[in-house]
C-alpha cells in the first residue's frame, strides 16, 4: 500500500511539473489524481479496507501525499498564470512613440467669417437680422422697390427667371418690402439682412452668378442723410479699419432718392494708387440712399410720417479687400490651401 501511494505521489508529482500549457491542462492533472474520482482520492476510500493498526499510518501518508500535491498545483497555477500575463504583456503592447492620428479641424469660410463680423457689427448698434426667400416674386424683387415692369433700369440686374412672375433674387433689397410689411405700418425699422443673391454674370475672377449681399434699413421719425453718412462710416471704419476714409459720390437706384455710392480709401495703398484700386486710390463698396417715398408708400408707410435710410453690400468684396485675395472664385472652389488659412 505505502509502495502504491509513493509511486502514485511521483507521478502525480511529475505530470504536474510537465504541465506546460494552459491552466486547463493543470486542472485536468488535478481531476486525475486529487478528483473525486481521482486515483489519490481512491486510495483514500481504500483505507477503510486496512486493519485498524495500519489505519492511521497509511493515512497520514495518504494525507500528506495529497497536501503535498495540493501544494505543487498550487505553485504550478502561479507560474502559469505569470506566464499568461507576460505574453499578454508582450502581445497587448503599445507603442508610444508611434505619431498619433491626424485629426483634421475644419475652418470657418472666409465668407462667413466676414458676415459674422458685420452682424456683430450691427447688432451692437441695435440692428434685428432679418431673412427673405432666394426664390422671390417679381414683385418684391423689382416692384416693391419702385421698378415697374418695363423700368429700364432692370437690365442693371440681369436676373434668371422662372417663370414670369418668380425669380431668383437679383438683391437682397426685397427684404427691404418684406420687412415693412411684417411690421405695424410707420413703425421704426433697424435691420440687417444678408443672403445669396443670383445674376445672369459671367464666372471670372471678379463675377459670379451667385454671391452674398447684406441689405440695411432704418426707418423712424426724423432719420437723415447725416445718419446714412455717420451709420456707414461707423461700420466702414468697424469693419476695415479706424483710418479708412470714406467718400459719397452722387448716385442713381430706383429705391432711394438721393442715392449715394460709398467709397472708403484704398486699403492695399492707402489712397496712393495701386493695381487694386485701379490708380484711383479709392474702392467702391456700397450702394445706399434715402429710401425713395414710393417704396415706403408701397409697403404701407406714410413718407409724410417717417423717413429713413437702406444700403446694400457685397460680402465677397468686403472679404477679397480685408484678407487680399484677388480671385472670386476661391470662395466657392472649396479648396483647404485656401481654407486652411482661416
Ligand atoms: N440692391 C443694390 C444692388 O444690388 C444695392 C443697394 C443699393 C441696396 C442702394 C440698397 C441701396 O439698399 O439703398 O446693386
Amino acid at each position: 500500500m505505502e509502495k502504491k501511494i509513493e509511486q502514485l505521489r511521483q507521478e502525480a508529482a511529475q505530470a504536474i511539473k510537465n504541465v506546460a500549457g494552459t491552466l486547463t491542462d493543470l486542472n485536468d492533472v488535478r481531476v486525475k489524481y486529487l478528483g473525486k474520482k481521482g486515483e489519490l482520492t481512491a486510495l483514500l476510500r481504500g483505507l477503510g479496507q486496512l486493519n485498524a493498526d495500519d489505519r492511521p499510518r497509511v493515512g497520514q501518508i495518504v494525507n500528506e501525499a495529497r497536501q503535498q500535491l495540493e501544494q505543487l498545483i498550487a505553485e504550478k497555477n502561479q507560474e502559469l498564470k505569470s506566464k499568461e500575463m507576460d505574453a499578454r504583456l508582450a502581445n497587448e503592447r503599445i507603442d508610444v512613440t508611434l505619431p498619433g492620428r491626424q485629426t483634421n479641424h475644419g475652418h470657418i469660410h472666409p465668407l462667413t467669417l466676414t458676415l459674422m463680423e458685420i452682424k456683430d457689427i450691427f447688432m451692437r448698434m441695435g440692428f434685428s437680422v432679418e431673412e427673405g426667400p432666394e426664390i422671390e416674386t417679381d414683385y418684391f424683387n423689382f416692384e416693391a422697390l419702385n421698378l415697374p415692369k418695363d423700368h429700364p433700369a432692370r437690365d442693371m440686374q440681369d436676373s434668371f427667371y422662372i417663370t414670369e412672375d418668380i425669380l431668383m433674387r437679383s438683391q437682397t433689397s426685397p427684404v427691404q418690402a418684406r420687412t415693412m410689411q411684417a411690421h405695424e405700418p410707420n413703425s421704426p425699422i433697424r435691420m440687417i439682412a444678408p443672403g445669396r443673391v443670383y445674376r445672369r454674370d459671367d464666372y471670372d475672377a471678379t463675377h459670379s452668378p451667385m454671391f452674398t449681399q447684406v441689405e440695411g434699413m432704418v426707418i423712424d421719425k426724423d432719420i437723415s442723410f447725416a445718419d446714412l453718412k455717420g451709420t456707414l462710416e461707423d461700420f466702414l471704419r468697424q469693419i476695415f479699419s479706424k483710418d479708412v476714409k470714406v467718400r459719397l459720390r452722387p448716385s442713381f437706384f430706383p429705391f432711394t432718392e438721393p442715392s449715394t455710392e460709398v467709397d472708403i480709401s484704398c486699403v492695399m495703398c492707402k489712397c496712393q494708387g495701386c493695381r487694386v484700386c485701379k490708380g484711383t486710390g479709392w474702392l467702391e463698396i456700397l450702394g445706399a440712399g434715402m429710401i425713395h417715398p414710393n417704396v415706403l408708400k408701397m409697403s404701407g408707410y406714410d413718407p409724410a410720417k417717417v423717413r429713413g435710410f437702406a444700403f446694400g453690400l457685397g460680402i465677397e468684396r468686403i472679404t477679397m479687400l480685408k484678407y487680399g485675395i484677388d480671385d472670386l472664385r476661391l470662395f466657392y472652389d472649396n479648396d483647404t490651401r485656401l481654407l486652411d488659412q482661416f
